[in-house]
């Protein structure tokens, strides 16, 4: 019965995958890293974010409370994550901090639209920047100790 149950929901949730507003075929040029950097720079992401090595370069903060990027994860920010976190920020909130802090009254995010402004190759370039700075983190499991009868 249970691996009924499972055979169902992995079907469920392939099917969902599979919709026209699936992530499937989804695929930006690569991008320069060097080039993001001076993307991340140019466009003040420090104004409300902060990130390991870049701490001299933070500028005044524009929310209540800076958002981390990159470092430890438990789970890896895929491509396609960053690029949405960045064009359409209110898809999926961050998870650092309580949402309060992030979003404004109407739950949208206080992340800065940069659509009308950044350009495709700044956004592929500054998406290659920015992957390499989350870590995985192997997750801890608890281990249970094993008795035998
Ligand atoms: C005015 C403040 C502000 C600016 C400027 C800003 N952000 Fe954000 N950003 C936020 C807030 C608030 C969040 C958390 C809410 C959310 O997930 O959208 C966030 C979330 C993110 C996330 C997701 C983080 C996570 O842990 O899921 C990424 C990636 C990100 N921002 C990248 C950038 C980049 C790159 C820039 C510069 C091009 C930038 N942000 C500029 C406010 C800002």
């Amino acid at each position: 019965m249970r691996v009924l149950m499972m055979l169902i929901l992995t079907a469920l949730l392939a099917s969902c995958e599979q919709g026209a507003d699936s992530p499937r075929g989804f695929s930006l040029p690569a991008g320069d890293v060097a080039k993001g950097e001076e993307v991340f720079l140019t466009y003040q992401c420090l104004a409300c974010h902060s990130l390991k090595g870049f701490e001299e370069q933070e500028l005044e903060l524009d929310i209540a409370k800076r958002v981390r990027l990159g470092g430890d994860v438990t789970r890896i920010k895929t491509y396609a994550e960053l690029v949405t976190a960045v064009i359409n920020p209110s898809h999926k909130i961050a998870t650092s901090l309580p949402a309060e802090q992030l979003t404004d009254s109407s739950g949208q995010s206080l992340m800065r639209n940069y659509n009308e402004v950044m350009t495709v190759a700044e956004l592929t370039d500054l998406v290659a920047f920015l992957q390499p700075q989350y870590q995985l983190k192997p997750f801890n499991r608890t281990n249970y100790p094993t008795y035998f009868p």
